[in-house]
């Protein structure tokens, strides 16, 4: 006798759980050559390592239940309030818990596609229905065809800015344009996981959170920062929205070395610019390189490239791949690949120079 389906199980059927298909890496060499993941592949700033092996002395003990130390420097740095800040695992943790308050089971929530492959998952763990609207063919959002899509029941707009996986920004003017045309029921998180990666202030857009009650800024230690294995992120938002949101959050989600960890890379601001730099630099060669083999890549903010190969994507993955270089494959699309070391570019050149896809 077959068992009744799970409640629940319908509106997740379509999911795999997230990148389950994928084989764990074995090996620190594995990892150097894995362009797939938009990892920082720097070894961790000897005050980080530190912090985590203090934490690692007494593991038996729960975490605060709230990460105030993160959250109290946070609100230092940005000059806003405690209760505007939503610490999570990792800035995907956040913003689960910000689509679980936000959103009802009649709610839609827009997004742009290709995109961030949690987005769907997550909306769907929400309840809610996803609606993608394509990026431009130069893979940048169409902001008036967001604005079209939007119907009374439209409760959330995500925009991801640099935009994972073209690298594209979204402008200061467009955004706000944007957000002045948008009605009032509807909040719009603005994905930033990239926004130190991008050649503008990172600030620039905190006025946002100042004045606009229905913007929420989204952000993480998992990218510039280097802490994507111990998971931690954040969100900016209006108090009402973040109060809201801290009560969807597991206990004890944030655990003390993650805390740790992203404190100590906030005393250290000096050498994560001029690592942040460093990446800049890379990306810009990496690209520069990859223009020299014809395999232009439009200017990316992100700490990644993307080339837009549309059907030759697939086989230019598959392709480097048995070369022992791994890339994320959008079929139909393109290829992002992540800033790595210059000897895993190098690898990836001769393997791409030998490959020779162009797009079509
Ligand atoms: C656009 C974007 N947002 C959010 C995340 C989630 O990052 P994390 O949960 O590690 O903070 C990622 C990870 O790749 C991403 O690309």
């Amino acid at each position: 006798m077959s068992s009744p389906p799970l409640p629940g199980a319908h509106r997740l059927g379509d999911f795999s759980a997230y990148r389950s298909h994928e084989a764990p890496r074995s090996d620190a060499t594995g990892t150097e050559w894995d362009l797939s993941n938009n990892e920082l592949t720097l070894p961790p700033l000897p005050e980080v390592a530190e912090a985590v092996r203090i934490c690692g002395l007494d593991p038996n003990r729960y975490p605060a239940p709230l990460p105030h130390l993160l959250v109290e420097r946070l609100a230092g740095q940005f000059g806003v309030a405690r209760t505007q800040i939503v610490v999570g695992p990792g800035s995907a943790g956040v913003l689960q818990q910000l689509l679980l308050v936000l959103c009802t089971e009649r709610d839609e929530v827009l997004y742009a596609w290709p995109a961030f492959d949690a987005y769907p998952l997550l909306i769907a763990v929400a309840g809610a229905t996803g609606v993608r609207v394509p990026l431009t063919a130069t893979g940048a959002h169409d902001l008036s065809v967001f604005l079209a899509r939007v119907t009374p029941r439209t409760r959330v707009v995500i925009l991801c800015t640099p935009h994972n996986p073209t690298g594209r920004r979204i402008s200061r003017d467009e955004l706000r344009w944007f957000l002045n045309e948008l009605p009032p029921q509807v909040v719009t998180i603005v994905d930033q996981a990239y926004v130190e990666f991008d050649e503008l202030d990172e600030n620039d857009d905190l006025d946002l959170v100042h004045q606009r009650s229905k913007a929420v800024l989204l952000r993480t230690f998992s990218k510039a920062y280097g802490l994507a294995g111990l998971r931690v992120g954040y969100a900016l938002a209006d108090s009402e929205i973040s109060e809201t949101a801290r009560k969807a959050t597991l206990p004890f989600a944030v655990t003390r070395a993650a805390e740790a960890a992203a404190v100590a890379s906030l005393d250290q601001e000096t050498v994560m610019k001029e690592r942040i730099a460093m990446v800049r630099r890379l990306r810009t060669e990496l690209g520069e390189s990859l223009g020299d083999l014809g395999l232009a890549c439009p200017p990316s903010h992100g700490n990644f490239l993307w080339l837009p190969l549309g059907r030759s994507a697939t086989g230019f993955g598959e392709s480097v791949a048995r070369d022992g270089i791994k890339v994320r494959v959008y079929p139909d699309h393109g290829v992002r690949i992540s800033v790595g070391s210059r000897a895993a570019h190098r690898r990836l050149l001769a393997a791409a120079r030998v490959t020779g896809h162009a797009a079509d």
